[in-house]
């Protein structure tokens, strides 16, 4: 009555096989699930013992699915959604005492989400959460590929096929070592900041979209000298005399931020930006997903770490 599969594969086999596969590789799908190589390696081969075929094939250093792996695929990524949906549903049944909420966000937002999910656990004890935190592309091709309950990014991705609402203000600040020449100059043209040396954060940054796009519509190029992927890495680069960059404030952090940096009070600066929050159009929100959104919604201002005026702080130490 039950097909051989049933009776010799596990739900869990089933899961880290749709991990590697979606991954096409060993080593992030076991960092993904948080398992060690080996053990990722003998579930794929029990599953393959199973099915009685292999199911990758590598070529080089690269994972491929197999004929057999592909059809499997398919089932086991339905089978999954379907299982997740379920456990949705029941989780509602049961109300916010229990359930999970699977975050994630862009590079920036680490600032803050940890925060964010820290207040909404202390109210719902019984809730499970992880944070995913990658770069705005990775996080694009989650969201395709439907992994996450919620997404958060500066930059909201444009389309009807995603539904985004704006919650807290992220402004971007342009930043100097606090012994620059320019650190506690009043009302400095971009020009002139076009002329300094620049620390740009990498391609596919929500960051640098922001600043060319400024840049851009003052028909100005910054003189870029250094990219890096790092927000932290920037602040150090910063200090130690590398040039300036414009960052969100919410890098600004006491507890994430050395006392070195001054803000600069530039022409265009603040860029008033906000974070948004989201999912692909369609998704069935869970009520612990609802509840989330509701409390970025209503309470983001618990995750300001700056006063309501905002200001530049020109002769307070960050
Ligand atoms: P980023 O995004 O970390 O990718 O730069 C943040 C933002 O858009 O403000």
């Amino acid at each position: 009555m039950f097909p051989q599969l049933v009776r010799r594969a596990s739900l869990r086999q089933l899961q880290i096989f749709e991990v590697v596969a979606r991954l096409a590789s060993f080593t992030r799908a076991a960092e993904s699930l948080f398992l060690t190589q080996p053990t990722v390696s003998v579930q794929i081969k029990n599953l393959e013992h199973a099915v009685g075929l292999a199911l990758f094939e590598r070529v080089g250093r690269k994972v491929f699915l197999t004929e057999a792996g592909r059809a499997l695929h398919g089932a086991a990524t339905e089978v999954l959604e379907t299982l997740t949906r379920v456990e949705g549903e029941i989780a509602d049944l049961k109300g916010l005492k229990t359930g999970h909420l699977r975050l994630a966000v862009v590079t920036t937002a680490k600032y803050f989400a940890p925060s964010a999910l820290g207040i909404f656990c202390s109210r719902h004890p019984g809730i499970d959460v992880s944070l995913k935190v990658t770069n705005r592309e990775r996080i694009l091709q989650r969201m395709a590929a439907n992994v996450d309950d919620l997404y958060i990014m500066g930059h909201a991705p444009g389309g009807a096929d995603t539904m985004f609402v704006p919650f807290m203000p992220n402004p971007l600040v342009m930043l100097a070592a606090r012994d620059h020449p320019l650190s506690g100059e009043r009302d400095i043209p971009l020009e002139r900041i076009a002329r300094e040396p620049f620390i740009m954060r990498e391609e596919g940054s929500g960051t640098r979209m922001a600043l060319e796009a400024l840049f851009a519509r003052h028909g100005l190029k910054p003189r870029v000298r250094m990219e890096l992927g790092s927000n932290e890495a920037i602040k150090h680069a910063i200090i130690g005399g590398l040039g300036v960059s414009a960052l969100s404030r919410h890098t600004l952090r006491p507890e994430a931020g050395p006392r070195q940096l001054a803000i600069l009070d530039v022409e265009s600066f603040p860029i008033e930006r906000h974070w948004h929050v989201g999912y692909p159009a369609g998704k069935r929100l869970s009520v612990v997903v609802r509840a989330f959104l509701d409390f970025l919604k209503r309470e983001a201002r618990l995750l300001i770490p700056w006063d309501s005026e905002g200001g530049p702080a020109l002769d307070s130490p960050l």
